[in-house]
């Protein structure tokens, strides 16, 4: 291990009863934490070493940082089904996991895991087969890291997806001998918007969070770190499975909202501009409630009339991309700002795989600017934006500072997990 890689401290497992978090002693300062993402078509494994805590000097590092795409997969069949995410998840996660390990330096061909232990794994993993095959065999060849805890997502997702995670993590954690931290997918989101370099960035509460992916469209609010509320919610379909199924409509691959997004940009440099025009459903509504549903319907009409027996052209395609965009741009951006207003956030975060959108990004600037805010606005790169085992990571490592350990029995997937 190199210098800069050196533990300064961790947590302290002692003896059997230790197992999965009870009877743990924290000493202080830095924690190592292996986050995994399995939640829909990524499965990732990240390694992070923090310290500190909320407005107390954290700090971290990225010591590895793992992840396999399942979207060629998913392409063929035009989106995700959850049995097929199972199926690749199971086939990834030790190649996924030995990356990041390697990465972190933290693996040395040296085994430490007795056989009793790897049988004990096995019967966790008796739903999982391939896994369990090929993670007996990496304990059968290699050290038990050293890291203080195993952060996964616990939902919301796609619920077979997320059990492989879980039931990875809960082999791990018996092998491995570390405690659990289970994480809200959503919060990973958060945090990850909030990370700033190797801090978090500076903003004072509370805390406006945008939330906008596949599975998401939120409003949700924070008077204190790591405390929610929910002012809104998506009423049919999410941001992202819009983006996707419009995407689909107009015959783009999977996953639409990239692909709609390019298209649109080409359509605003070229200056290119349509009579076509598309509502932007609740958007004078007085609550922080959205709803897609409708949009994707006014697209599918369109495209029909447009296109009447043939297909449509490439000029045609790029404008009801742009049109498609620029109103939920407009509906995001009108709820948003006046959350804002009723709320006096100071700091806004844009999270979820759709907060990679560059115009979606734009316009949430651009309005604050207008509106003369001085909300500090908070958005991960974009290649941060989609699903990342380093949003899972640091949700765990502020889990974990606060002691919210779990016994592997108790421990479940939840599809349908709310933030609270
Ligand atoms: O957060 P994420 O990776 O997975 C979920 O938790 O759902 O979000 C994936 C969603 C997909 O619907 C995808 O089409 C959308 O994020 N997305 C985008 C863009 N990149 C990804 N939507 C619009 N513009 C983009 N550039
Ligand atoms: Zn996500």
């Amino acid at each position: 291990m190199d210098e800069n890689q050196k533990k300064v401290s961790g947590l302290v497992l002692r003896g059997k009863s230790s197992r999965q978090g009870l009877a743990m002693r924290v000493l202080s300062h830095a924690m190592r934490i292996l986050g995994i993402e399995t939640s829909c078509d990524e499965t990732a494994i990240s390694i992070i070493e923090a310290e500190g805590s909320f407005g107390n000097d954290f700090r971290f590092s990225v010591l590895g940082n793992a992840l396999l795409s399942q979207i060629e997969m998913h392409r063929e069949f035009g989106g995700v089904f959850p049995n097929v995410a199972k199926r690749e998840h199971q086939r990834a996660l030790v190649p996924v996991l030995q990356d990041a390990l390697w990465q972190a330096k933290l693996v040395k061909p040296e085994r430490d895991v007795s056989e009793e232990t790897i049988a004990e794994s096995e019967r966790l993993l008796e739903r999982e087969p391939e896994l369990a095959l090929q993670l007996s065999q990496f304990f059968r060849a290699y050290n038990t890291p050293d890291i203080d805890a195993i952060a996964v997502t616990v939902g919301p997702g796609l619920e077979p997806a997320l059990w492989v995670g879980v039931n990875c993590a809960k082999a791990l954690a018996l092998a491995w001998n570390k405690p659990l931290v289970p994480v809200n997918h959503m919060e990973g989101h958060i945090m990850l918007a909030a990370a700033d370099g190797n801090a978090l960035a500076r903003f004072r509460m509370p805390l406006l969070s945008l939330l906008i992916s596949g599975g998401h469209t939120e409003l949700v609010l924070s008077k204190e770190w790591m405390q929610y509320e929910l002012l809104g919610a998506t009423r049919d379909d999410a941001v992202g499975e819009a983006f996707d199924k419009v995407a689909r409509l107009m015959g783009l691959p999977y996953p639409g909202g990239p692909e709609i997004s390019r298209l649109a940009a080409v359509a605003r440099e070229n200056g290119e501009t349509s009579a076509f025009t598309l509502p932007r459903p609740m958007i004078t509504t007085d609550d922080f409630d959205f709803s897609f549903a409708g949009l994707k319907t006014a697209v599918r009409r369109l495209v029909e009339e447009t296109k009447g027996e043939g297909s449509l052209t490439e000029w045609q395609t790029r404008a009801i991309a742009k049109e498609f965009e620029d109103a939920v741009a407009d509906v995001l951006v009108a709820k948003t700002m006046r959350a804002i207003e009723q709320t006096d956030a100071q700091a806004l975060v844009v999270g979820g795989g759709v907060s990679a959108n560059a115009h979606i990004r734009a316009r949430l600037s651009d309005a604050l600017r207008d509106y003369g805010y001085s909300t500090k606005l908070l958005i991960p790169p974009p290649e941060l934006a989609t699903d990342n085992a380093l949003m899972i990571a640091l949700a765990g490592y502020f889990r974990a500072e606060k002691k919210q350990f779990i016994l592997a029995s108790d421990m479940q997937a939840h599809g349908n997990l709310k933030l609270i």
